[in-house]
């Protein structure tokens, strides 16, 4: 059985996070997606909000999937959780070239920790490579619609802040 453990911060779970898994599951049996307490972000969502999204985007979209795909937070090495759930692979998604530099580096580092573990590489969906969690987040802030952006789940929950500065305001 081919299992592989998608590690991401999913703060939140976006639209090309979505497209990303879905190819994923196309290719391995099981996928663990593993919420990372990442000590180098503070993020927006506590890691029990975000599985839960992500859980509820998964029956959302892919419900024929959910019995193949597991969401779980995780603290520590994403080497050690692959090694916890049987996972010989690590997935991640590229969205241009500015990726690839950090991925590349984390990529070598998970292989020098876990020689057993390959990272394996989706690229984002064109019309998702300009996506990214945090650009959402402040344009939900800023009362920008995010409808196309990210699943039902999350567009219900992110704070809208409802106010556009500048945005219907007549400067005559
Ligand atoms: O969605 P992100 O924030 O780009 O995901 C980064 C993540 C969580 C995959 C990365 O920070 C990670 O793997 N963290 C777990 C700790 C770890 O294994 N660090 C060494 C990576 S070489």
């Amino acid at each position: 059985m081919r299992v592989a453990v998608y590690p991401g911060s999913f703060d939140p779970i976006t639209n090309g996070h979505l497209d990303v898994l879905r190819r994923a599951a196309a290719v391995f049996d099981r996928v663990v997606v593993a919420v990372l307490i990442n000590p180098r972000k503070s993020p927006n969502d506590p890691a029990e909000v975000r599985v839960e999204t992500i859980r509820e985007s998964l029956a959302d979209e892919m419900a024929s999937e959910t019995d193949r795909i597991v969401v779980e937070m995780f603290e520590g090495l994403t080497v050690d959780v692959c090694r916890r759930v049987g996972a010989r692979f690590v997935v991640r998604g590229l969205r241009a070239v500015a990726d690839f530099e950090a991925e590349l580096q984390m990529a070598h580092m998970n292989r020098a920790m876990a020689p057993e573990v390959d990272t394996v590489f989706f690229m984002t969906a064109l019309e998702h490579a300009y996506l990214s969690s945090s650009l959402v987040r402040e344009i939900a802030a800023f009362g920008g619609d995010v409808s196309g952006m990210v699943p039902i789940a999350v567009a219900r929950r992110l704070p809208q802040g409802g106010t556009r500065p500048g945005v219907g305001q007549a400067s005559l």
